[in-house]
């Protein structure tokens, strides 16, 4: 069965120009994200505590997402960068989150597969700064979360497919990919993750 998906489209060498040159406030942001996603991941568990098929890994998920915000926040402490006294709307993820649809059903769907795009996204973005940082510390980092949020992506698709139809998974995923695409493309380019 296939699980990995595949995004609609590659992020930008502009994006990754925007990274490296404000890396400070990239750190800041991408240490947010790592909260946020294990918050995420946590409030699935709290929506659906019904599916126990998921909770252990949506658990697993959260622990997983810390670990990275706990990883990131070290970084950031060596290099003397604070956590950002106000936290910005993530325009990103809340333009794909208004695109879910509201029935029960539809919605549980439509986050689980939005929850895997978002970690292929990242996945993307981390192996790009990966490959373009000089060996060290850094390098080796975002190597490691490159992997980890790869795997994420797999996870939340694997989820749904406890519930949905095969078909349905994938029609959708594609359905979502594209409005994902169509999203990171209005946005502008800044030293953040989206
Ligand atoms: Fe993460
Ligand atoms: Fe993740």
């Amino acid at each position: 069965m296939k699980l990995s998906i595949e995004l609609a489209s590659s992020s930008k060498q502009e994006w990754l120009e925007a990274v490296m040159a404000d890396f400070p406030a990239f750190l800041q942001d991408h240490a947010n994200c790592e909260r946020k996603a294990s918050a995420m991941a946590m409030s699935f568990v709290a929506k659906y505590p019904d599916r126990i098929e998921i909770i252990p890994e949506l658990i697993n998920t959260a622990v997983e997402e810390l670990e990275h915000f706990k990883d990131v926040y070290a970084i950031m402490e060596g290099r003397n960068i604070k956590l950002p006294q106000e936290i910005g709307h993530d325009i990103y993820v809340k333009e794909l989150v208004d695109r879910c649809r509201s029935g029960r059903e539809e919605r549980f769907l439509d986050r689980l597969l939005l929850a895997s795009i978002i970690e292929c996204r990242g996945a993307e973005r981390f192996k790009m700064i990966y490959e373009t940082l000089e060996d060290g510390e850094l390098k080796d980092f975002y190597h490691r979360l490159w992997t980890s949020e790869a795997k994420h992506g797999n996870i939340f698709v694997k989820m749904a497919l406890n519930y949905f139809d095969t078909n349905i998974v994938y029609k959708r995923l594609g359905e979502l990919n594209k409005m994902e695409a169509e999203v990171l493309e209005s946005l502008p380019l800044k030293p953040a993750l989206h």
